[in-house]
């Protein structure tokens, strides 16, 4: 669908919303000709009748949100092919979504056919009645996590697509420090946000044997659910309610930890700048273990599949083989494991918010795996879990 396209529909859309459903309180709020259009998904199934518009504030926020921002490479990808593969539509369109809890009417499950290319995060995937049967949400992990109405729609998309078991799955029985050309990266997917906030419990994260995670993170009772801090339209967090308890000008700047834990021994700042240390030594440790143990150079491009490759020369520039560049090849069960965790940390910007305790851990514990080869002394880091 051309912008163009869907100016056209957005128009037809809205005053069909306004007209059917338009309440005069909001009619008297918003000066029509300011209202945002909004986009219906061509892929439908669109039901006005199964949403109350009762204002045109949360339409014009959905509007400017990620969700609906059909551009974006999460929904623009699909475009061109025959329409988007069953497995990934559920949660890169609506519709796809729908089909998979069965709130179209089929069966529950991997839709069985292609979905349509062209939808969105729509309104109907939030608002539908079929989501106050959904009692549970099954994560990659195989646990069953027991959700309350829309919280069935965010830890849907938002959980990933793997977990700490696909990795111990393919490293099972192999020596740890020897290189397997069988081994491939495994990603953990994008917007991690469900996956961080279940912690050990989820299992999103490869965890080391003998080692203890932090599981959900309870947090406090006003703040304990995905839209009590982001507005389910806009998706933004809005700071002012976390104020009552916390200090600082942005929540990356809260913490409550007494301890600094990426050795920098710095506890003025937000608990997210010691994720973010920990990370970044993580991933040098990541690179240095490569070209010392296994002698295979590795660098990290972060906008490319599969974003670990190889590095004859160790120039920190991905090699290509005619054109086209190499995979990363050289994977030890230590290394993947590692690359794994920090791929799974980085995959969610709101880590720090979401579940620090876990994110610290993974953290601490794979770059305490590394060091053992490397010959660094944690204790001589004053890194703390
Ligand atoms: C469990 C839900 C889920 C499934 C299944 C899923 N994705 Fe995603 N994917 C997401 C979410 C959420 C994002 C949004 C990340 C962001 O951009 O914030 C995303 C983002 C992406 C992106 C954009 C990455 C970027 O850099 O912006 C691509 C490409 C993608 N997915 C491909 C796929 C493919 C291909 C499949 C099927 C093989 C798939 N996804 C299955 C949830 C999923
Ligand atoms: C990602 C999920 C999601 C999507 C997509 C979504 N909504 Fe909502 N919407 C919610 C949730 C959750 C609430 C309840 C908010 C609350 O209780 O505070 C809500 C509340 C509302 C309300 C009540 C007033 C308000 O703002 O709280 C209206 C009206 C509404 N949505 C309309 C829409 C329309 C129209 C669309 C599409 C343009 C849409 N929503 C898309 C999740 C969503
Ligand atoms: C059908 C799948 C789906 C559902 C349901 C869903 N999301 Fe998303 N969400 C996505 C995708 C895909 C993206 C990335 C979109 C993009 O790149 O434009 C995204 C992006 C986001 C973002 C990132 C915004 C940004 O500015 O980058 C937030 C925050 C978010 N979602 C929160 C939520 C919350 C909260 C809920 C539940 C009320 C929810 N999502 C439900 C698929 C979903
Ligand atoms: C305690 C409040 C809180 C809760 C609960 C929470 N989030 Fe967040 N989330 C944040 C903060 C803070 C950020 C960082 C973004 C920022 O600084 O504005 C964030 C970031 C995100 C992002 C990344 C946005 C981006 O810019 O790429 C996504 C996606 C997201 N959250 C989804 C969710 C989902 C889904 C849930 C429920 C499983 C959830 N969040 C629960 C506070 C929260
Ligand atoms: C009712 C009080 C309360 C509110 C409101 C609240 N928090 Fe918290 N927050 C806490 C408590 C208590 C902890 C410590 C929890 C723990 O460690 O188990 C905490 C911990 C945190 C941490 C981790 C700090 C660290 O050093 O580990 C972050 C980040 C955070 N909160 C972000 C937020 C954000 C963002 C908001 C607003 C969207 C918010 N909080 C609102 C009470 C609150």
């Amino acid at each position: 669908m051309t912008n163009k396209n869907i100016l056209v529909s957005a128009v037809g859309a809205v005053c069909l919303l306004i007209l059917a459903f338009g309440s005069t309180s909001s009619a008297q709020e918003t000066n029509n000709d300011a209202v945002v259009p909004f986009v219906l998904p061509e892929s439908g199934p669109f039901k006005p009748e199964d949403i109350r518009i009762d204002n045109q504030k949360a339409i014009t926020d959905w509007y400017r949100s990620a969700h609906a921002d059909q551009a974006a490479e999460a929904f623009s990808r699909w475009d061109s092919d025959e329409g988007i593969r069953p497995a990934c539509a559920v949660c890169h369109s609506g519709e796809g979504f729908r089909s998979y809890h069965g709130l179209d009417g089929s069966e529950p499950g991997i839709p069985t056919e292609p979905i349509p290319a062209g939808g969105v995060v729509d309104c109907g995937t939030c608002h539908n009645e079929g989501l106050r049967d959904i009692k549970e949400v099954l994560f990659p992990s195989g646990v069953h996590y027991p959700v309350v109405g829309a919280e069935a729609a965010c830890m849907t998309c938002h959980q990933g697509r793997t977990a700490g078991t696909t990795v111990a799955a393919a490293i099972e029985g192999k020596d740890l420090d020897t290189a397997d050309s069988s081994l491939r990266f495994i990603n953990p997917h994008y917007a991690t946000a469900a996956a961080s906030w279940l912690g050990g419990y989820g299992g999103a994260g490869y965890h080391y044997e003998g080692r203890e995670y932090s599981g959900l993170f309870w947090h406090a009772r006003p703040v304990s659910s995905c839209n009590s801090c982001h507005e389910p339209h806009s998706l933004e967090v809005d700071f002012e309610p976390c104020q009552t308890c916390h200090q600082g000008e942005t929540p990356q700047d809260i913490r409550v930890s007494r301890l600094s834990h990426d050795g920098s021994g710095n506890a003025a700042v937000g608990i997210a700048y010691d994720i973010r240390g920990n990370s970044e030594t993580l991933i040098q440790m990541i690179k240095d273990y490569a070209e010392s143990v296994t002698g295979q150079p590795i660098v990290y491009e972060g906008g490319q599949h599969p974003y670990f490759f190889n590095d004859a020369n160790g120039d920190s520039v991905v090699d290509l083989a005619e054109g086209s560049p190499v995979a990363y090849d050289g994977w030890t069960p230590r290394l993947l494991r590692a690359a794994y965790n920090w791929k799974l940390v980085s995959s969610d910007p709101g880590n720090f918010a979401h579940n620090p305790d876990y994110t610290l851990e993974l953290l601490y514990d794979s770059i305490e795996d590394l060091a053992g080869p490397l010959d660094i002394d944690m204790k001589e880091t004053d890194i703390l879990r």
